[in-house]
């Protein structure tokens, strides 16, 4: 049997959710990855160093040894360098998520104009707190497949001008526009690439019925844009790295007449990754991409454990329990080429 062995990766995007919900999220990503940056769009948002150490507890609670969350600040149109500055005091805070206000779940208290932030940008630059970035805008009348172009073009090429020493990770990357930005753009400038935008094109939505499974934010892009992320992705480019942007929601909430944008994929997040490399050629990128290049760039040592994947066929669930209802995993009910092993 074909097998092979990465340094213990990282999931530097996942949505764990709270309460209830973490006795599902919280085992599955701590079965594949050693560390996991936490999103802190919980309801209400995790805006304070305080909320996110609370939020940090709730996490502890269902983390095994070995599984470290690591967390986040909401970025609001209210966060202040004193904010920061105690961001940047614990141990535990590594980022502050900027969501355009109204661009995707429950961004609400969203930032709603950058320029305002200035102040609290400079002082994320002068700590060290890296700046990870949902980049789409939100007017109405911009296309919903042209928003994440848009943003490059009107915020981020500004942002990354104005603060030239701020680390920027421009999350859950979709198009060709953003492979190429953030590979011509600074060494403080990466991107996150997520298993969905690897293996989903706007067809996979769209064509014999609309997937609401497959919907999310930003939008799964026409096929040239999904083979470019799998270019940037198994190019051995430390600029791009692993960032799953698993989002878990009932399956209520996806199969709806106004279904919530997200796709879960902590269950397997590694193995769909390992597939799309083997296809590309690339298993020996694999390692890289998931376990060294995200961590080098937050500054943090990589880890020291091993994960060993067997190709080892098995068939994702249909369903998973979550909280009191049931959500619909990424690819359930298909098969999967690769698996991890305990050796
Ligand atoms: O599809 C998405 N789901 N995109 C996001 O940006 C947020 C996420 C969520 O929280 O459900
Ligand atoms: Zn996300």
């Amino acid at each position: 049997m074909q097998k092979i062995t990465l340094t213990k990766p990282d999931d530097w995007h996942v949505h764990f959710r709270d309460n209830l919900y973490l006795a599902l999220t919280v085992p599955h990503s701590a079965a594949q990855f050693g560390r996991a940056i936490a999103m802190p769009n919980l309801v209400p948002p995790v805006t304070t160093v305080g909320q996110a150490q609370d939020y940090l507890v709730r996490l502890r609670e269902h983390s095994p040894a070995g599984f470290t969350p690591l967390m986040t600040l909401y970025l609001t149109d209210n966060t202040t360098p004193a904010d920061i500055e105690a961001a940047a005091n614990s141990d535990f805070v590594h980022g502050c998520k900027l969501y355009p206000a109204g661009a995707t779940t429950n961004s609400d208290n969203g930032v709603t104009d950058i320029s305002k932030l200035s102040a609290t940008l400079a002082a994320m630059e002068e700590h060290g707190i890296l700046l990870l970035v949902h980049g789409e805008v939100t007017h109405s009348d911009v296309d919903v497949f042209d928003r994440e172009a848009r943003f490059i073009e009107t915020t981020l090429e500004p942002l990354v001008k104005q603060f030239p020493r701020l680390k920027v990770v421009l999350e859950h990357i979709t198009t060709k526009d953003a492979v190429d930005f953030v590979q011509q753009g600074p060494a403080t400038l990466a991107a996150t690439i997520t298993p969905h935008h690897l293996w989903l094109n706007r067809n996979d939505l769209l064509v014999g019925g609309i997937k609401p499974h497959h919907y999310c934010l930003p939008i799964v892009k026409r096929h040239s844009h999904q083979q470019a992320l799998i270019k940037a992705a198994t190019s051995g480019n430390p600029t791009f790295f692993l960032g799953t942007d698993s989002a878990p929601h009932t399956r209520a909430n996806k199969e709806n007449a106004c279904g919530c944008a997200g796709i879960y994929s902590a269950h397997a997040a590694i193995e769909l990754y390992a597939e799309v490399f083997e296809h590309a050629g690339a298993l020996d990128k694999l390692e890289a991409f998931a376990s060294h290049h995200g961590a080098d760039f937050y500054g943090l040592p990589r880890n020291t454990a091993t994960i060993t994947l067997a190709k080892q066929p098995w068939t994702v669930p249909e369903v998973y329990t979550y909280g009191n209802e049931v959500l619909v995993p990424f690819m359930a009910g298909q098969n999967l080429q690769w698996k991890i092993i305990n050796e």
